[in-house]
């Protein structure tokens, strides 16, 4: 399935308070790593809570496509059948990954290790993003790769038979290269390290411990991470139950905060500490934001997050809080218009390479809805709303994250706002417009709007 789909205008407008209980569903970056994992151990793997979006079904597809045995179950549940480490066979066609970075970049890390041959391709926005900065580390470990200048897709990689482990120092804060490095050593003799000079994401070191990985993490005296993984140990089929998405929490949660006189409770949210950086800067904003019922499920803790409609002032959000609420600032841009003060977002290098310049389309979105705001090289600055905001259409680009963002903007502005294609909201948040429209948000096709 690739993201390929006739774009689809959405349009939001303000309407009555938000209110009720939602659930959403199952984190991304668990579901791909599910996925994979349960194919490389040996025995029945069962996922429940597996978020059933395109790009994580693009992963089962995959993973399918190198003798994974993956099937959805009645009662919506997933089961799992993997042959063991070092079994993954050729895939007969080009694996089509679509809108799906972290799915390509974790299937780059097993493929480059397994002596096999794999072409994959995507959709617009994944061929224009950057895939050298995990073939680099798959390189030294000797895969050889096929890619057109700038090591974008459409790409071929083929791993080799006798992979050399290695000591990786992974030069971006991306959970992502950590990731591709990581499961590449799964079928690397020895001990492949990969230090990690500013924390990211740890799902994948958490689930392979799980799994049953030799694996360790240090902190060195400089606080690196150093994550080292004993290979060619086999996995044993696990059970995983996959937490709410922060990430696509943020949607409705923010959305409650600048419609007057909501109040909403989002259940069984992840709270990885490496994914809340935005509960933590609202909360700094005023927000009145509350968190109960903590509780730990395989290995990863959540929550039911409570929040009511605020009246928010603008913060800085320093630099080193970035990794831990990386996919948030399109929709924290948003919570910003609606403080009274500026907002001042530090180190957003990353989001240029995201599935939009997020960055880029961000300040444009801004710009299309009356929102004042400075872009800069890795820093963004929104003003807080002094008149009257909404009314424009926002290029999304091909990014999710994007139309979800301004379709909350829509929500609480002064005039409607149009997305010009929601279509791509599929990818991370099939149930994004159910949900929103289940608290009372309103949310149309463009061509149904009222005049
Ligand atoms: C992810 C890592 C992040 C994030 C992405 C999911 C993951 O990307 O933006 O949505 O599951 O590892 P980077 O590793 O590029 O920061």
């Amino acid at each position: 399935m690739s993201h390929t789909s006739p774009p689809v205008p959405l349009t939001s407008r303000a309407g009555a308070a938000l209110k009720g209980r939602v659930a959403v569903p199952g984190d991304k970056s668990i579901s791909h790593r599910a996925l994979m994992l349960g194919s490389l151990a040996i025995g029945r793997s069962h996922v429940t809570g597996l978020l059933e979006s395109e790009d994580v079904l693009n992963t089962a597809k995959a993973m399918r496509a190198y003798g994974a045995r993956i099937a959805r179950d009645d009662d919506g549940g997933w089961t799992v059948d993997g042959a063991g480490l070092g079994s993954l066979l050729e895939p007969e066609e080009a694996i089509d990954y679509g809108n799906a970075g972290t799915g390509v970049r974790l299937a780059l890390g097993l493929a480059g290790t397994h002596p096999i041959a794999t072409t994959f391709t995507g959709d617009a926005s994944l061929s224009r993003r950057p895939m050298g900065r995990v073939l680099e580390p798959l390189r030294l470990m000797g895969a050889e790769v096929v890619a057109r200048a700038g090591d974008r897709l459409p790409l071929s990689i083929r791993g080799s038979a006798a992979p050399a482990p290695i000591t990786y120092r992974v030069p971006v804060p991306s959970a992502q290269v950590k990731s591709a490095v990581l499961l590449a050593g799964l079928n690397t003799p020895g001990v492949t390290t990969v230090i990690e000079p500013i924390a990211t994401r740890d799902h994948t070191e958490r689930m392979l411990s799980g799994f049953g990985a030799e694996l360790s993490v240090e902190v060195d005296d400089a606080g690196a991470r150093i994550i080292r993984l004993t290979g060619q140990r086999e996995l044993s089929a696990q059970t995983v139950q996959v937490p709410g998405d922060p990430s696509s929490a943020a949607f409705p949660i923010i959305a409650a905060l600048i419609v007057p006189g909501s109040e909403i409770t989002v259940a069984d949210v992840l709270l990885n500490e490496h994914r809340t950086g935005l509960f933590l800067t609202l909360q700094e904003m005023g927000a009145d934001l509350t968190i109960d019922n903590i509780r730990e499920t395989g290995g990863e803790r959540l929550g039911d997050i409570h929040v009511r409609h605020s009246a928010l002032k603008g913060v800085t959000v320093p630099a080193e809080r970035a990794p831990s609420m990386i996919d948030e600032y399109p929709v924290l841009a948003i919570a910003a218009a609606f403080a009274s003060g500026r907002t001042v977002m530090q180190g957003l290098e990353e989001l240029r390479v995201k599935e939009s310049d997020r960055l880029a389309a961000v300040a444009a979105g801004l710009a299309a809805n009356g929102i004042a705001h400075e872009a800069g090289e890795d820093t963004l600055v929104v003003e807080g709303r002094s008149g009257q905001i909404g009314g424009g259409t926002v290029t999304t680009h091909l990014d999710h994250r994007i139309a979800m963002a301004f379709l909350v903007l829509g929500l609480a502005s002064d005039r409607p706002v149009t997305v010009d294609d929601g279509s791509v909201i599929a990818t991370s948040f099939p149930t994004f417009q159910d949900i929103i429209r289940d608290l009372g948000g309103v949310i149309d096709a463009s061509g149904e709007q009222a005049a």
